[in-house]
Order: C-alpha cells, then sequence, then structure tokens
C-alpha cells in the first residue's frame, strides 16, 4: 500500500517532512513513543499493532523511532515483546521478520505511577536513544501515550511534565494521548481537564476518540461538503430524521465490572455516537484548519436543547446481571435510545436518534437518513418506504442511497433499489487502515482535527448530565431485553413516534465479490 497520506491540497510521502504552518514545529528527527501502562489490554490490542501497522507501512522509520513500554510490573525486555508478539498480525511473506524487527525497536522500563524515579529512569533512556541518533535541532519529539485509566492521569502526567518533558536544547516536542472515559459527567470531566490542562497546552493534549479515526467517519466532512447533490437537500425541508445507531451482538463480556459504573450512554453515545451526530449536523467549517472543524462541532452541540425523558428508553439485556462483577441490583442500561434535538434554522424538528445497545441480534454501526416523502406522489411509492442515505461505518463499509426506481420489465410499477458504494467490491485490495493507526499518525503529525478539544468535551457532558444523574440515582428504569434480539420493543414505538417510517420486506445485502 503507498505510504502517504492526504492532506489539505497536498499529499505528504514517509519521507517527506512536514512543516506545520502555523506553529512552524519540524516534525522530522528522533521520535520516541511511550506506551504507559504498556502492559495492559488496550496497548497490547490497540496501541502496539497500531504501531507495527505504521512500522511496516514506513511510517516509522527504525533509524529515527524508538517505542518505550512503561508499567509497573518488573520484566524484561524480551518478556515484553513477547506479550505483545501474539497481537500483531503477520498475514504476509515476511511477516514474522517484521515482527522481529518491530519488536526491536521496544525498550522496557518499570516504574510506578505517582513516584519520581521510574520517570527519571524513562527520561535518562529517551535521552541516551536521542543522543545516539546524532541529534540535530527537532529532534527530541516525545509521544507519551497513556494506556492507563484515568483516574491515574493526573499524577501521571505531573510525572511527565516534571521528568520527562523533550530536552529544549534539542528542540521538538511533547504531546500526551489519553482516551476515554473522561471523568462520569461534567464536574468530573472538568475537573479532570483542569488538572490536566494545568500541565500541558491544548495543543499538546490529544483525545482520542477513536469512531473520528474510522473511514467513513472520515468521509462525512468530504461526502457532505464537496458533493453539490447534498447541499440543498442536508435539513429540515427535505430530512425527516437522523439516525446514528450501533449495535454488538455480544454482551459486556469480562468487561461488566468495568461497563457497570458507566453504562452504554457514558461508552458509546456520549462519545462515539455523538462525534459522529456532530459531523453530520455541523454548518461547513470554513477551512480544513483543526480549529475551524472544532468551532462547528462546538457551535452544533451548544444548539442541542436539553433531552426530554419521554425520548429516551433505556434497556438492560436479561443475564447482564449473572456477571459477578455486576451488582444484582444494578440499574445500568446496556442499550439506551436518546432523541437529541437541535435549536437552529437548518434542523429545528428534525429528531436524531442515537441508538447504541449490546447483547442485540446483530453487530453494525451506521448513520441513516430519512427524507421526507414526495409530495403530490402520483406513483404510490410511499407504500414502499421513503429515500434514506445510509453510510454504514462497520463491518461491510458503505454508502448507500435507497430509492424508488422502476420494477425492471413491462409493467410500469416501482420498486425500491439502492446506489450502491459498497467499498469492499469498488476498492478491491485497498487495506483501510485501523482507527487507532490512523490517529497516531495524526498526533505524531501534529494534527488535532480529529481529536476532541477541551470545550467540544465539556458541551458533550452538558447535554448528558441531568440524564446520567437521573439513571444513576436510580429515577430512570432500564426496562428488560432478551439477549439476541432488536432490544426492547419501547425503542421501536419510540422511533415511530418520531416520524421514523419502516421499510417492510427491503433488505440491503452488501454485494459479494465474484
Ligand atoms: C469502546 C467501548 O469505546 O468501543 C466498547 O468501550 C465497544 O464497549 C467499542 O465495544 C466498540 O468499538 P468498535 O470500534 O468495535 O465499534
Amino acid at each position: 500500500m503507498a505510504a502517504e497520506w492526504r492532506c489539505e491540497k497536498r499529499s505528504y510521502s514517509k519521507n517527506e517532512s512536514f512543516v506545520k504552518d502555523d506553529e512552524n514545529v519540524p516534525e522530522t528527527g528522533c521520535l520516541s513513543i511511550i506506551v504507559l501502562g504498556a502492559s495492559g489490554d488496550l496497548a497490547k490490542k490497540k496501541t502496539f499493532p497500531a504501531l507495527f501497522n505504521l512500522y511496516r507501512q514506513g511510517f516509522l522509520q527504525s533509524n529515527e523511532v524508538h517505542i518505550f513500554g512503561y508499567a509497573r510490573s518488573k520484566i524484561s525486555d524480551e518478556k515484553l515483546r513477547d506479550q505483545i508478539r501474539g497481537y500483531l498480525p503477520q498475514s504476509k511473506e515476511g511477516g514474522a521478520e517484521e515482527v522481529t524487527e518491530f519488536l526491536q525497536l521496544i525498550k522496557y522500563i518499570s516504574g510506578l505511577y505517582d513516584a519520581p524515579e521510574g520517570f527519571q529512569a524513562l527520561d535518562k533512556a529517551i535521552y541516551e536513544h536521542e543522543i545516539s541518533k546524532n541529534s540535530m535541532e527537532g529532534s527530541s519529539r516525545r509521544l507519551f501515550y497513556l494506556a492507563l485509566p484515568p483516574s491515574v492521569y493526573p499524577q501521571v502526567c505531573k510525572m511527565i511534565k516534571f521528568h520527562c518533558l523533550n530536552k529544549s536544547d534539542l528542540g521538538g516536542w511533547t504531546r500526551i494521548v489519553v482516551e476515554k472515559p473522561f471523568g462520569k459527567d461534567l464536574a468530573s470531566a472538568e475537573e479532570l481537564s483542569s488538572q490536566i490542562g494545568e500541565l500541558f497546552e491544548e495543543p499538546q493534549i490529544y483525545r482520542i476518540d477513536h469512531y473520528l479515526g474510522k473511514e467513513l467517519v472520515q468521509n462525512l466532512l468530504i461526502l457532505r461538503f464537496a458533493n453539490r447533490f447534498f447541499l440543498p437537500l442536508w435539513n429540515r425541508d427535505h430530512i425527516a430524521n437522523v439516525q446514528i445507531v450501533f449495535r454488538e451482538d455480544f454482551g459486556t463480556e469480562g468487561r461488566g465490572g468495568y461497563f457497570d459504573q458507566y453504562g452504554i450512554v457514558r461508552d458509546i453515545i456520549q462519545n462515539h455516537l455523538l462525534q459522529v451526530f456532530c459531523l453530520v449536523a455541523m454548518e461547513k467549517p470554513i477551512s480544513l484548519k483543526p480549529e475551524h472543524i472544532r468551532d462547528e462541532k462546538v457551535k452544533v452541540l451548544q444548539s442541542v436543547v436539553p433531552i426530554n425523558e419521554e425520548e429516551v428508553v433505556l434497556g438492560q439485556y436479561d443475564g447482564y446481571r449473572d456477571d459477578p462483577t455486576v451488582p444484582d441490583n444494578s440499574n445500568t442500561p446496556t442499550f439506551a435510545t436518546v432523541i437529541l434535538r437541535i435549536h437552529n434554522e437548518r434542523w429545528e424538528g428534525v429528531p436524531f436518534i442515537l441508538k447504541a445497545g449490546k447483547a442485540l441480534n446483530s453487530r453494525k454501526a451506521e448513520i441513516r437518513v430519512q427524507f421526507k416523502d414526495v409530495p403530490g406522489d402520483i406513483f404510490k411509492c410511499q407504500k414502499q418506504g421513503r429515500n434514506e442515505l445510509v453510510i454504514r461505518l462497520q463491518p461491510s463499509e458503505a454508502i448507500y442511497m435507497k430509492l424508488t426506481v422502476k420494477q425492471p420489465g413491462l409493467e410500469m410499477s416501482t420498486a425500491q433499489s439502492e446506489l450502491d458504494l459498497s467499498y469492499r467490491q469498488r476498492y478491491q485490495g485497498v487495506v483501510i487502515p485501523e482507527a487507532y493507526e490512523r490517529l497516531i499518525l495524526d498526533t505524531i503529525k501534529g494534527d488535532q482535527q480529529h481529536f476532541v478539544r477541551r470545550d467540544e468535551l465539556k458541551a458533550a457532558w452538558e447535554i448528558f448530565t441531568p440524564l446520567l444523574h437521573r439513571i444513576d440515582d436510580g429515577e430512570l428504569k432500564s426496562v428488560p431485553y432478551k439477549p439476541g434480539s432488536r432490544g426492547p420493543e419501547e425503542a421501536d414505538q419510540l422511533l415511530e413516534h418520531a416520524g421514523y417510517v419502516q421499510t417492510h420486506g427491503y433488505i440491503w445485502i452488501p454485494p459479494t465479490l465474484s
């Protein structure tokens, strides 16, 4: 696969130095990637495999990069490498060799998260690496990836700030990558933000929402603003409702204890689905600069009116509480449908239905934009269903448009069909990168477009905090549903009530390759 990425009007190859206009920070030279929490699940399953994929595509050069794993357990470099090895994909020929080369770039340092000694040792190791690479101006680039629980973010950030900042004599930068949950409500999120904010500037903080790294989520801006088709239609005059749906066909599986503290609204809706919502509903940014895009996201979030509890359905699948780590009386929702309404000129009156559930009958994530009926319909096509634009985020990435056509044959009858852009068919042989790969690469490039800004996070919590408090206080109850079902019936009723018209007897089948 060609090792290049597109950015604004240019494309940058892996070897080309990339200097950001606004900051003039060199993006070349020695790069140290430090994975804190190196022996944890997130690091093993997501961070290291993403780094490996970047390495094998040539985005991480072995003469520039060194990777440091940091955690409490006292293990050797070799032991950490062995732990990681099994998670690295090695599909093609020569894969094993590449894995070994990659693993050799990793060094392990053990230390506590709240004591200086370990971080001083880490700093020394990074510095030695920087010096050994014949450092020149711009060659102390330090990326700290916190694959850790957020409760330790403040203390770890403090340690980094006081013991591990990039060496100013070498130039370069220090960046911090953190991941949700960013707090449990507005107050706790704001507290966390200010603790980190006292230590690092906003341009140094990269808050990951991995949905922003998905191919079709990244396509939304282009789809909406680079196609004349959609410009006049994308508003309350033509769109009846929008659904943003996340479904999983498995339960909390071994994560019950963690999940029960958060629930589906905090785990999926307040972050992943809300980010998608922003990109679907926001106004056109004045440019592609990250700050301009994020300004528009904040604006649309601030235009969301308080959630009406009548437009919320919560569910919990039968058997969820059988998990020994889940309390017997848990009211934590594993399913939720929440309708958001936007008070602005474009969207007044259009329900945005955000739906997420675990242990359902299928696994998929999609955006479904349903258009209004054709006025003065002479074909009686309303019976067959409305036009819909569906953006299938996963699996089987696709964009398809459900529309009415003439049924082929002698009769003049109508049928529902689709204009179908299925990625597997249209882009054969193209590997769609993993979300984490792109986002780590963006961090190295210093591009914050696909990361959540502090005020965006605040606005997101403002929307959901009152609802979450009511759930936490047991004032809103989760209704039971059967695992492997569509979720609670009440959710379908709410959908109907919101004006969604379901098409019966028509189903889109992803095309298979011939
Ligand atoms: C995570 C949630 O953020 O996203 C998980 O914590 C969920 O509960 C996962 O399973 C889904 O991610 P993806 O990329 O598989 O849709």
